[in-house]
């Protein structure tokens, strides 16, 4: 079954086609943040419009993509006049055809930016009638993790998320062919949303536990802005703490130089798997205002260690939390998912913290607990997330499913 896909939540219009909720044919991502960076943040006006002026060429693109690969376009790629060329009424049939139910994610996100993608996938539902699957974005973040690229050469990769995978040598997403196993444990750390849910069956989720307040996606973003940093703030604050800069001889930061706190972690929340960022938030604002008072040569120096403290800090709290709900649940699998699951050091210490249950690679044993994440391209917002999700939906009621009109956007859609 293959499902044309759409995002539009936030910042990033994306188009996608997924074979079966694994296999992405195609993933067009069209990211705003260049126009953000200028402001710091989503103005989300700006973003609703940017929406508006991108789906159909994100739409079309996908389109153009996938009929070049089953052959009903030729010469697309690397074609001077690619950019204009538009797809005859033709080869859109054949392409339309082949495809069986269009999704979309419904919610959570802001109104505007929703309104565009739904507005898209309802006018294509209608149009080529096909069914309309309305999708949690979050639940697309859980299902990131299995997806794997149509022309991979990885599939059949190692499985145990630990990058050593090959293929394009830029994600580190696990992406084989094997069956996911339930119950599992699923870490969504994004921008918005920071919550741990046990899984334990498609569409069966229980929440252990969330943020009270910040999300960790949150927490990076507003200490980068802290920092003079640019957004998005976690890439920013992971390059810093990672390779150091000019001022400190571009030394990697020191993550144990300074000691930060940790919320919801004392015993009488010891089997509470809630969040809390903003006391963290707090210490590092009078932090950096200490540091800022010694000058601006004393701050530069220490801000590699300042970001790979902070950095450090988040991965912990986040980590002793999963670790501590795998003791209580005993999954089969554990998942990160969302944008802060891009972020190295979260995963080297996932695999940390759990290699002690004996990691795959070691002497081939089993491991007790597997350990997953997407592929980099997967861990931010994308579409083809949103295809696997709709999937397993569809097979599960495919009646419900059969009109147009059921992808109303909502801007703070649940799903548990
Ligand atoms: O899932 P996502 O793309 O959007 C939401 O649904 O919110 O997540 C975006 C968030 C941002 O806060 C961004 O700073 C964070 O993910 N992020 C990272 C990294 N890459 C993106 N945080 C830490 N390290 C990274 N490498
Ligand atoms: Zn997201």
């Amino acid at each position: 079954m293959l499902i044309l896909s759409i995002e539009s939540t936030c910042d990033e219009t994306c188009a996608a086609l997924v074979e079966d909720g694994r296999i992405v044919h195609v993933n067009v991502t069209y990211s705003q943040i260049a126009e953000h960076n200028k402001t710091g943040g989503v103005v989300p006006e700006v973003a609703a419009r940017r929406h508006a002026e991108a789906i159909t060429q994100v739409l079309e693109e996908a389109l153009k993509q996938y009929g070049e690969k089953i052959g009903v376009l030729k010469n697309v790629k690397g074609n001077e006049n690619d950019g204009n060329e538009e797809i005859g009424k033709e080869s859109m049939k054949k392409i339309m055809e082949g495809i069986d139910a269009i999704a979309v994610a419904q919610g959570p996100g802001l109104l505007g930016c929703l309104m565009v993608g739904n507005n898209a996938a309802s006018a294509l539902s209608l149009m080529w009638e096909k069914p309309l699957i309305p999708v949690h974005h979050i639940e697309g973040h859980l299902y990131a993790s299995w997806l794997r690229e149509k022309d991979d050469e990885r599939a059949g990769g190692d499985g145990d998320g630990d990058g050593d995978d090959g293929g394009d040598g830029d994600d580190g997403g696990d992406g084989d062919n094997r069956e996911v196993e339930f119950p599992m444990l699923i870490l969504t750390v994004s921008g918005g949303h920071n919550q741990l849910f046990l899984m334990e069956g498609h569409g069966k989720y229980k929440l252990l536990g969330e943020t009270l307040d910040d999300a960790a996606g949150e927490a990076f973003d507003k200490v980068a802005r802290m920092l003079g940093l640019g957004y998005p703030g976690g890439p920013e604050i992971q390059r810093i703490a990672a390779n150091g800069n000019e001022a400190n001889g571009f030394k990697p930061g020191d993550p144990f130089k300074y000691e930060l706190p940790r919320a919801m972690m004392k015993n009488e929340h010891a089997d509470e798997f809630n969040f809390s960022f903003s006391g963290l938030k707090t210490a590092m604002r009078t932090l950096i205002l200490n540091l800022k008072v010694k000058g601006s040569n004393e701050f530069d120096q220490a801000l590699p260690d300042v970001a790979a403290s902070f950095e450090y800090t988040v991965c912990d709290t986040l980590l002793k939390k999963l670790r501590k709900a795998a003791e209580l649940h005993g999954p089969k699998e554990i998942h990160i998912a969302g944008g802060v699951s891009a972020n190295l050091r979260l995963r080297k210490m996932l695999e940390h913290t759990f290699a002690s249950k004996g990691p795959k690679s070691d002497k081939g044993k089993p491991r007790e607990i597997e350990i997953h994440y997407p592929a980099l391209k997967f861990c931010t917002d994308n579409a083809a997330m949103l295809g696997s999700v709709a999937y397993f939906r569809y097979i599960a009621d495919p009646e419900k499913y059969s009109t147009w009109e059921n992808s109303v956007p909502n801007v703070g859609l649940k799903f548990h």
